[in-house]
């Protein structure tokens, strides 16, 4: 079959790695992909930003499948156009996308479905938001109920900094529309876990659970990113336990979401904290995690374009996802600045080196290239996986593979992966 993936990250490039590996998979294309997806599929020229021309080039090109890795493309409605023209796509519809779109729409859906998270309340007024603010008290988080590309979630530590939130949200409209709606929710204590589940809209398969790293800097300090490294299989919640979110939180989601005529197909992306009095939803994404997508895909045994040709057809499919029982370790290596203004355009040293090594993966996320140099280009630049039999293994190859690398500015923790090994020193 002919497959189009959307997206020019890290998370496409695992997406893309991984779809090279299935038999049946003839050909794959980017829109627009990066310099290392490049190596394995065909860039796609039309605008990657106008759906219709996407959709145009795979009615014409004779695409089976698309996959696509950013949730504006899901929730600007990809998926509804492309099934007008008969197109099959992975992922889910823009009415079931709502579940990562608006925040406040998810957490009245987990209110309505009992379905355990923080206890919230959701305003349009600045005025009411700001009473309610200074009853509740901190700490306390303040979220836009929109999209705001990762950034839009404060958690504050006194009642000044969430006043000073929830202005910049709703009186300086730092993130415009999607902050005219916030959610302020209890602030909830525990360690997070990102749980990655592939469903065709009733059965649903977990991907090892995984854990992500969000501060720029080691001890997880400094400011938020979009995620500087993950690690799978996180231990924070036993198997048994899995099981049991999949019973409380995963199977209500989807059928609560079918009930309401929001069917979900592709990637649920459940953001957990697990909090003392149990696992608790933070936050539902309609897509694969940036990094979690390196970390959880390189451990999948199973076809993986079959997975998602048949929960895109809504089918059981063949063979259910099985999985290799390795870890896997994926240091994000950043270009200077991230997560602020950062620098662009540094030639990258040692990466054919460190792309051979085994057990390491090499995926792309901000790179270009330029003259037949591979530069930075994006605010995380690369993302190097350690794969192995034993966590610090995998830890080790990833790190050993980044001594390997370089280029100006390069920042990256030292430290991922630090609560597993706590985890496993204590036990
Ligand atoms: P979100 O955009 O909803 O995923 O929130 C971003 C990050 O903010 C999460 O990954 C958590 O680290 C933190 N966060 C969000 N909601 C809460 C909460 N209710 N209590 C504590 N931390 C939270
Ligand atoms: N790693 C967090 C996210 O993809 O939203």
């Amino acid at each position: 079959m002919k497959v189009l993936v959307i997206g020019s990250g890290g998370r496409e490039h695992a997406i893309v790695w991984k779809l090279a590996q299935s038999p049946s998979v003839r050909k794959i294309y980017a829109a627009p992909g990066n310099p290392g997806i490049w190596d394995l599929a065909a860039p796609v020229t039309v605008d990657h930003n106008n759906i219709a021309a996407l959709a145009d080039f795979a009615a014409a090109e004779g695409i089976d499948l698309t996959v696509v890795g950013p949730e504006i493309y899901l929730a600007l409605g990809l998926v509804d156009e492309f099934a007008r023209r008969g197109l099959l796509v992975f992922g889910p519809t823009k009415a079931a996308a709502v579940i990562e779109a608006e925040k406040a729409f998810a957490k009245d859906f987990m209110a309505r479905h009992h379905i355990p998270t923080a206890d919230y309340a959701v305003f349009s007024d600045y005025e009411r938001a700001r009473d309610h603010l200074r009853a509740h008290g901190a700490p306390v988080v303040v979220k836009a109920s929109g999209l705001a590309g990762g950034k839009g979630a404060f958690v504050c530590q006194s009642l000044d900094q969430a006043e000073e939130a929830l202005a910049d949200l709703m009186v300086r409209r730092v993130f415009g529309e999607a902050g005219e709606k916030v959610v302020i929710e209890e602030y909830l204590t525990g360690e997070e876990a990102s749980l990655l589940v592939l469903t065709d809209g009733e059965r649903a398969w977990p991907f090892p659970l995984a854990q992500d790293h969000k501060r720029a800097y080691d001890g997880d300090e400094g400011p938020n990113t979009g995620g500087m490294g993950a690690y799978a299989p996180a231990g924070v919640l036993p198997p048994v336990e899995i099981d049991r979110v999949m019973e409380t939180i995963v199977y209500p989601t989807l059928k609560g979401l079918a009930a309401e005529g929001r069917p979900y197909r592709g990637v649920l992306y459940v953001g957990l904290m697990i909090a003392p009095s149990g696992p608790k939803v933070v936050e539902y994404n309609c897509r694969f995690g940036d990094p979690e997508a390196q970390a959880v895909l390189p451990l999948l045994v199973t076809d993986f374009a079959s997975l998602c040709l048949a929960a895109a057809a809504g089918r059981r499919p063949a063979d259910p996802p099985v999985f290799s029982g390795q870890s896997a370790v994926c240091v994000v290596l950043a270009a200077g600045g991230y997560p602020g203004d950062y620098r662009k355009g540094d030639v990258i040293h040692g990466l054919d080196v460190a792309t051979h090594l085994s057990e390491v993966l090499v995926f792309h996320a901000g790179t270009a290239l330029r003259g037949g140099e591979v530069v930075t280009a994006g605010g995380r630049v690369l993302n190097v996986v350690g794969l192995g039999p034993e966590f610090t293994v995998a830890r080790e190859r990833a790190y050993a593979a980044v001594s390997r690398i370089e280029f100006a500015g390069m920042h990256y923790r030292r430290d991922i992966a630090w609560r597993e090994m706590r985890r496993r020193m204590l036990s």
